[in-house]
C-alpha cells in the first residue's frame, strides 16, 4: 500500500508524536490507534463492563460511539481527550486489547482510515496486522529509563525520586503485558526499519521516517 506508513513501537516512546508530524508534513492522515483500544477501556468502564469479559467488552467496541473532530475526541458526544490519557486508562487499554475479539472488533475501523488518502498509523500491530501492505514500516522504540525521563518531564515530575520509580515500573509493566501477550504482541518486524530515539530529538526523527519514505514509497 503506497498510501500507508506503519509506526509501532512501545509505551512513551514518542510515536504518537512522530506519526502526527509525518502526517502533517505529507498532508495525510493520522491515525492513533492506541486511542481506540482507550476509548474502549473508558467506554467499558462507564458502561459497568469489566475489562476482561471478551465478548461485552468486543461489542462495545463494535459500536464504540466515538467521532474524531480535529483534536477533540468525542465519546457519545463528550470530550474525554484528556480522560483517556490517564494512567488507569492505558492499563486498561492494555487489558482489552489482549483479547482476541475486541482487536477483530476495531479491525475495520482502523483500516477505514487509508480508504480515503495517505495514512500514517501508530500503534502496536499497524505493520503486522493492521497494514500488512504498508509502503514503509517503523519500529520506534528508546530505552525504558529514556522513555520515563521523558513521560515524567511531560508531567513536571523530577527525574530520580518515587514518582519516577512509579512511572519507569508502569512503563516496564506494560511493555511486558504488550510484548507477551499471544494476540498481536510488540515486536519488530523484519521488514520494519529500526529508529532508536535515545539520542534523538522529534526533528531529527520525522526527518528520517521521510528520508525512508522518499526511498520505500516514491
Ligand atoms: O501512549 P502509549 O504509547 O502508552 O499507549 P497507546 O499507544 O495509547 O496504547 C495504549 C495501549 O493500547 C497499549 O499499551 C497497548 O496494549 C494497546 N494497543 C494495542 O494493543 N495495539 C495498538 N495498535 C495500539 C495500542
Amino acid at each position: 500500500m503506497r498510501n500507508v506508513i506503519a509506526i509501532d513501537g512501545p509505551s512513551a516512546s514518542g510515536k504518537g508524536t512522530v506519526a502526527a508530524r509525518v502526517a502533517r508534513e505529507l498532508g495525510w492522515a493520522y491515525l492513533d490507534s492506541g486511542a481506540l483500544y482507550r476509548l474502549t477501556a473508558l467506554y467499558a468502564r462507564e458502561q459497568g463492563v469489566t475489562w476482561t469479559d471478551e465478548a461485552a467488552v468486543a461489542k462495545l467496541a463494535t459500536d464504540l460511539p466515538v467521532v474524531f473532530d480535529g483534536e477533540r475526541v468525542l465519546l457519545n458526544g463528550c470530550d474525554v481527550g484528556a480522560t483517556i490519557r490517564s494512567e488507569a486508562i492505558g492499563m486498561g487499554a492494555s487489558k482489552v486489547a489482549a483479547l482476541p475479539q475486541v482487536r477483530e472488533a476495531l479491525l475495520q475501523r482502523q483500516r477505514a482510515f487509508a480508504e480515503n488518502g495517505g495514512l500514517v498509523a501508530d500503534g502496536r500491530d499497524m505493520g503486522s496486522v493492521v497494514f500488512p501492505q504498508a509502503c514503509l514500516k517503523v519500529f520506534l522504540t528508546a530505552s525504558a529509563q529514556v522513555r520515563a525521563a521523558r513521560r515524567a518531564k511531560q508531567l513536571g515530575i523530577a527525574c530520580g525520586g518515587a514518582e519516577f520509580d512509579r512511572i519507569l515500573a508502569d512503563i516496564q509493566a506494560r511493555d511486558a503485558a504488550d510484548t507477551n501477550r499471544s494476540t498481536a504482541p510488540l515486536r519488530q518486524l523484519p521488514d520494519a526499519y529500526l529508529l532508536n530515539t535515545d539520542h534523538m530529538g522529534i526533528e531529527e526523527a520525522v526527518n528520517q521516517v521521510l528520508d525512508w519514505f522518499n526511498r520505500a514509497c516514491a
